[in-house]
């Protein structure tokens, strides 16, 4: 089995990559991956992990010939994109760069899909399609309008999916709509580490724990939440890496939509008590205001996921919160 692994370097498709060397272990995993938003250093990580049957090759999947290039050299059984920018706040002041990137890399992909009979395709979404809408989100609720571009490009891919799927019966889709992936691979060698600084959570909170950054700022502690600060469905990484097998596993015809998140919500203060209860550290914080576009809650309803895919959440808030500084607390960042 050839599998395709586009942002394999990344923070979930890097750790999708030990999940699925679990399942498959005779899989040759095909990372194709720029290097936008990572390293080399975590691909020399995931050799470790995983050993043999993992290639790395630095493209970007929105020029077409390196696109094609790669499918004529491999025969792929399946595609797993994970490639695209994520970052909300850049895609508000960069529109056409989001939508260019996550909409032609997209495209190209599917394109060659078809032409060379590559029937599994698993695409990385996220809970910013559901809009400012009511949690718990469930798949079948209609998308709202995103709040941003980022979140905009990936509503679009998602429709560009299912009308390629419905005229191309042989071509079966699993839309993953992710919740907050937190924590790291427990050997604690690879994980998230955003260089600058973070705009995520759990990534400011190790850069504060490392004395990297003096004071975290929680935005606003007057939503109607259980201590007035935003919850969220934070979600281990490996589970969502897990989650990922279980969809190319159980993939049907046709386009099939999943949350991956725990169905739990969990506050920011929460969270931070976790940190430092787990990890005996100090987190400072201090409140600010609220940050603009940010709901009050978010969780999933992941029912769907346990009873088609067989697969649920298994790692807890704790576990979480001792795996990110696990990693984070060795790691090198600019
Ligand atoms: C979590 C909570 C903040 C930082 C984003 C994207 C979303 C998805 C996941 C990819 C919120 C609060 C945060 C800080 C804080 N990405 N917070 N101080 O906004 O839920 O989701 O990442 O698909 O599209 O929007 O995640 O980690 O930024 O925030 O108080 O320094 O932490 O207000 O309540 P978010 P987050």
């Amino acid at each position: 089995m050839n599998i395709l692994i586009t942002g394999g370097n990344g923070f979930i498709g890097s750790h999708t990559i030990i999940s699925l060397r679990e399942h498959y272990p005779h899989a040759r995993l095909v990372i194709a991956d720029n290097l936008t938003n990572s390293t080399l250093e975590t691909f020399t990580n995931l050799k470790k992990l995983v050993k043999e049957g993992i290639e790395f090759y630095n493209i970007n999947i929105c020029n077409e010939e390196e696109v094609a290039t790669l499918f004529i050299n491999y025969s792929f059984n399946a595609v797993i994109h994970f490639a695209g920018l994520k970052a909300v706040g850049e895609s508000v002041e960069k529109p056409l760069k989001y939508y260019r990137n996550n909409l032609i890399s997209t495209l190209n992909l599917v394109k060659y899909c078809l032409i060379y009979d590559v029937g599994k395709f698993v695409f990385s979404s996220s809970a910013t399609v559901y809009g400012n809408g009511e949690s718990p989100f469930i798949e079948s609720h209609s998308l709202l309008p995103t709040s941003n571009p980022y979140g905009e490009t990936k509503a679009i891919c998602e429709r560009i999916l299912i009308d390629v799927a419905n005229t191309n019966p042989e071509f079966c889709v699993s839309i993953l709509r992710y919740f907050n992936p937190i924590g790291a691979h427990e050997s604690g060698l690879i994980g998230e580490a955003p260089n600058g600084i973070p705009n995520n959570l759990m990534p400011y909170i190790t850069k504060v724990a490392k004395g990297e950054l003096e004071t975290l700022h929680v935005f606003g502690n007057g939503y109607p939440t259980i201590d007035g600060t935003g919850v969220r469905d934070y979600i281990h990484i490996m589970d969502l890496a897990d989650g990922h097998v279980a969809a190319l596993v159980n993939l049907k015809p046709g386009v099939n939509i999943y949350n991956l998140g725990t169905g739990n919500g969990t506050s920011v203060l929460q969270l931070i008590d976790t940190f430092e209860k787990v990890n005996g550290v100090k987190i400072p914080y201090k409140i600010v205001n609220p940050r603009s576009g940010d709901l009050a809650t978010i969780y999933a309803d992941a029912r769907k996921a346990e009873r088609e895919l067989n697969w649920n959440a298994k790692r807890s808030i704790e576990d979480m919160c001792r795996d990110a500084w696990n990693f984070a607390k060795n790691t090198v960042t600019i």
